[in-house]
């Protein structure tokens, strides 16, 4: 395929590279996406579950949906496109990603810079008083041990605003960026999705369904993101 010679090709030439991944970098892992046929929100109304107000009218449910999303995590881990980011951030070959997973994989698979702009699901925080907690205390619905108040996961609800920190270093580089890779996300979500279009450098989509609106990319690549990261892998590697 030409356009994994050519992608090969920018990632080589690019002096600052970003990455900005969703959550069909974490679906060959074992985690269901959002809006895929079989993505968490065609059993959920993410507007009844994924938000403050559920989380303060609704704690039973809210706390069942995130206790079942931490329970799946348990059982999966980052795959081998996990690892070849982190490799090329060894390499140099990529800066940092900007991520709006929660599942925490690409520090596990070893990636340094990573901007967790939707927060990480398994940082339990009171919702009162923002002490952290035991992802444990929150499965069993204990209360915050200081203030008595809610636990909920450290991820953005629907609503809330993305971490000042991660968002501003997202940002910072993006637009520094000599080439923007957008890997397994729909860019359906506010403000991440405007990321791809703040930055000057070329732009590249790998994705397994392809919208119209992805031809604003400089090159989109249909696939799986493990079997498209790792042939890009290849053909980079093979040169050294
Ligand atoms: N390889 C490549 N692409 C994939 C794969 C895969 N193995 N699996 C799924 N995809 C693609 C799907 O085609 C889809 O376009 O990944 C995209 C996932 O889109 P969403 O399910 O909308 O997930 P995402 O874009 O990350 O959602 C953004 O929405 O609900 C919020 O907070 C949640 O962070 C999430 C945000």
């Amino acid at each position: 395929m030409k356009e994994i010679e050519s992608l090969a090709d920018w990632i080589k030439q690019s002096d600052f590279t970003v990455v900005l991944t969703g959550a069909g970098m974490s679906t060959e892992s074992g985690l269901p996406d959002f809006r895929s046929k079989d993505g968490w929100w065609r059993n959920f109304d993410p507007a009844t579950i994924a938000t403050v107000d559920a989380l303060e009218t609704n704690y039973s449910l809210f706390h069942e949906f995130y206790c079942m999303r931490l329970k799946t995590l348990e059982d999966c881990r980052p795959h081998r496109g996990h690892y070849i980011l982190a490799e090329w951030e060894r390499e140099g070959m990529i800066n940092s990603i900007a991520t709006q997973n929660v599942d925490g994989f690409h520090k596990a698979a070893g990636s340094g810079r990573v901007y967790e702009l939707h927060g990480s699901l398994r940082s339990i925080r009171c919702n009162s008083c923002e002490e952290y907690a035991e992802v444990e205390d929150f499965i069993h619905k204990v209360q915050c041990r200081s203030c008595g108040g809610r636990l909920r996961p450290g991820v953005v609800l629907f609503g809330e605003t993305l971490p000042q920190d991660a968002w501003d270093c997202a940002l910072r580089d993006i637009k520094k960026a000599h080439l923007v890779i957008v890997i397994g996300t729909s860019l359906q979500v506010y403000p991440a999705n405007q990321l791809p279009g703040m930055t000057n450098g070329k732009t590249a989509l790998i994705n397994y369904d392809i919208q119209d609106g992805d031809s604003r990319f400089d090159m989109v690549i249909q696939g799986k993101t493990g079997q498209v990261l790792a042939r890009l892998n290849r053909e980079i590697l093979g040169d050294v």
